[in-house]
Order: C-alpha cells, then sequence, then structure tokens
C-alpha cells in the first residue's frame, strides 16, 4: 500500500520540492491549501506546475482550527509535513500577531487535531535555526539552547516546544527539523538570496541599475532546498520521533553572495549595491552555522549543493525566467 502524505504550505519553496520527492517515492500526496490560492491558481500555485495534476488539494486556513480539523476527518494520513507559516523574518517584526497566530496557533491546531483523530500519524514540524539567533555555541547543534531574536523566532521556538510536549505528553511521532537557511530558484523574492540574484539578473538585462540591501555583513548557513526535504521525510522513517539540525556547515556572508552572484554575470557588485538602512532589522542574527552531525550519522543525510552551485544555479534561472519576459520584467 503506497503511504499518503499531507503537505501544509505545498505552496512554497520547501512544498513544491517535498512534494515532487514524495511523489516520486510512489506516495499520495495531498496539500493544504489557501482557499485564495486557488482562486489564483497560475500566480499562487506556480511553483506546483511540475505536479498539480498529481497531487489532491485541501482546502483549509491554519488561522482556523475548523477547517483544519475538517482536512484530517476526511481521510487518514501516514506522514503529516507541517511547513505552512509566516516565514519571512522581516514581516514578523512589522506584524508579530499575525506571524504568531499562524506560526504558533496554527502549529497547535494541527497538532491537536491529529491527536484528536490520527494519533498514529508522524507529524513534522518545520524548525529553524533563526530559534538559535544570538547563537550561544558555534556552530549551532540539537543541544545550542535557543535565543531568538524576532517574533518569527520566538514563534519557531514556541512549535518546537509544542511539537516536544505532544511527543512525551501523547506518545506521539513527531519530529522537528531545525533547518538551516536553504534556498532554490523557487525562493521568494523578498528573501535577499533571491533577491540579490533576481536583481543582478534585472541589472544584467539593463531593466535596473542599482540594488538595496540591507546588512552586507551577516552570514547564513546557506543549502539547497532539493537536498533539505530529503532529510524530512528521512527523519519520518526513523523508529522514533527526535530533533535533528540540517545544515551544510559552511557559512557565508551576504557579501560574499553578492560578490559571487554579479562576478558569475560578469559584473562588479562594488558598482550596483546600495546600503539601505531601511532594510536593516531591529535584532539581528549575525552568524548561523549548523552542525548537523546527527543527521549525517542517523538519517544518512548528505547535501548535495555546495554554495557556489546554488548561487549559480539561482543566478542562471533568473536570466533565463527575465529574459524570456523582459518588456514585464522591467515593470516590477
Ligand atoms: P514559504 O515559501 O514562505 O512557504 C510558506 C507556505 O506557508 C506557503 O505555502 C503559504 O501559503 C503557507 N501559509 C502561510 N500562511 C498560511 C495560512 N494561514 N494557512 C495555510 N497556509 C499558510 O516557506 P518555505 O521556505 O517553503 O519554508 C517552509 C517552512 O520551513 C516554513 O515553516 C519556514 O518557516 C520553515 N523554514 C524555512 C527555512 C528556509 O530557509 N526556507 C529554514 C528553516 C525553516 P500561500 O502560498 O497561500 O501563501
Ligand atoms: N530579506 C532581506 N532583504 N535580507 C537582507 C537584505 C535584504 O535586502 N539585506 C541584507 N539582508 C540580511 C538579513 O538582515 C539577514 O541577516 C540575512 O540577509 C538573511 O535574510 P533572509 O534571506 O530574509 O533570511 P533569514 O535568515 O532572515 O530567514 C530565512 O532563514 C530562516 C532559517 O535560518 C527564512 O527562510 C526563515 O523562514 C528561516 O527560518
Amino acid at each position: 500500500m503506497n503511504k499518503r502524505a499531507l503537505i501544509t504550505g505545498i505552496t512554497g519553496q520547501d512544498g513544491s520540492y517535498l512534494a515532487e520527492h514524495l511523489l516520486s517515492l510512489g506516495y499520495e500526496v495531498h496539500g493544504l491549501v489557501r482557499r485564495v490560492a486557488l482562486e489564483q491558481p497560475d500566480e499562487r500555485l506556480s511553483r506546483l506546475r511540475n505536479c498539480l495534476d498529481r497531487l489532491q488539494i485541501q482546502p483549509a486556513n491554519l488561522d482556523s482550527y475548523a477547517s483544519v480539523f475538517h482536512v484530517f476527518s476526511k481521510q487518514e494520513f501516514d506522514e503529516c509535513y507541517h511547513l505552512a507559516a509566516q516565514s519571512f523574518v522581516a514581516e514578523s517584526f512589522a506584524d508579530g500577531f499575525s506571524t504568531m497566530a499562524t506560526n504558533i496557533d496554527g502549529t497547535h491546531y494541527v497538532l491537536a487535531a491529529l491527536r484528536e483523530l490520527q494519533p498514529k500519524c508522524r507529524f513534522y514540524f518545520a524548525g529553524s535555526s533563526e530559534m538559535f539567533g544570538k547563537v550561544r555555541e558555534t556552530p549551532q547543534r540539537e543541544t545550542t539552547p535557543f535565543h531568538p531574536r524576532s517574533p518569527y523566532g520566538v514563534s519557531k521556538v514556541t512549535g518546537f516546544h509544542l511539537s516536544m510536549n505532544y511527543r512525551e505528553a501523547y506518545g506521539m511521532f513527531c519530529s522537528n527539523g531545525i533547518l538551516f537557511n536553504h534556498e532554490s530558484p523557487r525562493r521568494g523574492l523578498e528573501f535577499v538570496t533571491r533577491k540579490i540574484t533576481h536583481g543582478v539578473a534585472r541589472i544584467k538585462l539593463g531593466l535596473a541599475s542599482e540594488l538595496k540591501l540591507g546588512n552586507l555583513e551577516a552570514k547564513r548557513d546557506w543549502g539547497h532546498a532539493r537536498d533539505y526535504v530529503k532529510a524530512m521525510h528521512l527523519m519520518l522513517q526513523q523508529a522514533e520521533g527526535s530533533d535533528y539540525v540540517v545544515a551544510t556547515g559552511e557559512t557565508h556572508s551576504v557579501r560574499e553572495f553578492c560578490e559571487l552572484a554579479f562576478g558569475e554575470a560578469g559584473l562588479d557588485y562594488r558598482e550596483y549595491v546600495r546600503q539601505d538602512k531601511a532594510v536593516y532589522r531591529p535584532a539581528e542574527v549575525d552568524l548561523l552555522i549548523g552542525d548537523a552531525s546527527k543527521a549525517h550519522k542517523e538519517l544518512k543525510w548528505q547535501p548535495k549543493v555546495d554554495f557556489r552551485s546554488l548561487v549559480k544555479e539561482m543566478l542562471h534561472s533568473d536570466l533565463e525566467l527575465l529574459s524570456s519576459r523582459a518588456p514585464q520584467a522591467a515593470a516590477l
């Protein structure tokens, strides 16, 4: 019998790669999708274009317990990957309340509905290296204390503890991924890596003359989303639920990302990048670098795409995208 999985946040970067991965393993894949996305399928379901016809869509919203409960009352699942969230750190400073509501209450709704209706379903929570925030040790591992620096980080620490509590209190299979930044050509335009590769492509094609960025000295451990969704799946195939850091073990600054992306297009970033104080955050996470030894050992997981290849892939994808749509792109 094929396994059946539900992915919340299937329309996002990770959801789309995870859906493709699970389909390739023979899973029946269902996706929890907001109704608003169903009304604008070309735009909001665009990351699913390779597999939409093989998915089953379940309309629901994390803001409503009733809608989440309804999804689990209609269908039994073997695995639930809870990826849906307000995932942009800067936005969490602008609207901490809605970030908390979606990321904390939404996670609690999924866990509570599972406990009530399908306690045997295996649960994955999308935790984040942002939980380490003002880091207490380097590199960061599963035992490193959390010190979140944003409402988003606070919401993910709470989601992490909720998931752990359901594991300990009710014996449910709950695993928390502590994923460090992972990117791809499907990354949202608001995140710095995609903002840079999209910006470089616009400059290269004569559609823009500068790129405004914030803190260039922040350092992140950047991997490829396609590699990271495989770790999520492996976590739910273990004998019991646990917590895992998923990272490359390398760190690079935003400045280095710029240097490489502009360089790949034959440009010097110093001529185009302008620093904009408005993009700085009230509290910054300066340095992230993960120690994924536990995932290497227990999950037999290893990342395949290195930093340089990631930057190249994202840049060439944006050059191709914008070359094919040059007139519309000029208006972005
Ligand atoms: P993403 O591209 O921003 O996708 C977020 C998803 O959540 C979208 O499908 C979005 O649906 C959905 N969503 C947001 N609010 C919702 C609501 N109220 N009800 C239902 N769905 C809602 O994020 P991602 O990069 O794929 O990340 C996936 C998860 O991993 C997130 O929880 C993120 O916080 C976490 N994470 C990401 C990284 C990373 O580097 N990418 C690292 C660590 C952890 P719409 O399309 O309708 O907006
Ligand atoms: N977004 C953005 N835009 N960030 C900028 C900019 C800019 O113009 N200029 C500099 N930065 C810096 C930010 O201040 C931050 O230090 C770093 O670039 C990365 O920012 P993001 O790409 O927005 O990602 P993030 O690290 O804050 O959060 C991402 O990774 C987390 C895992 O650590 C998100 O995907 C989160 O959902 C995820 O949990």
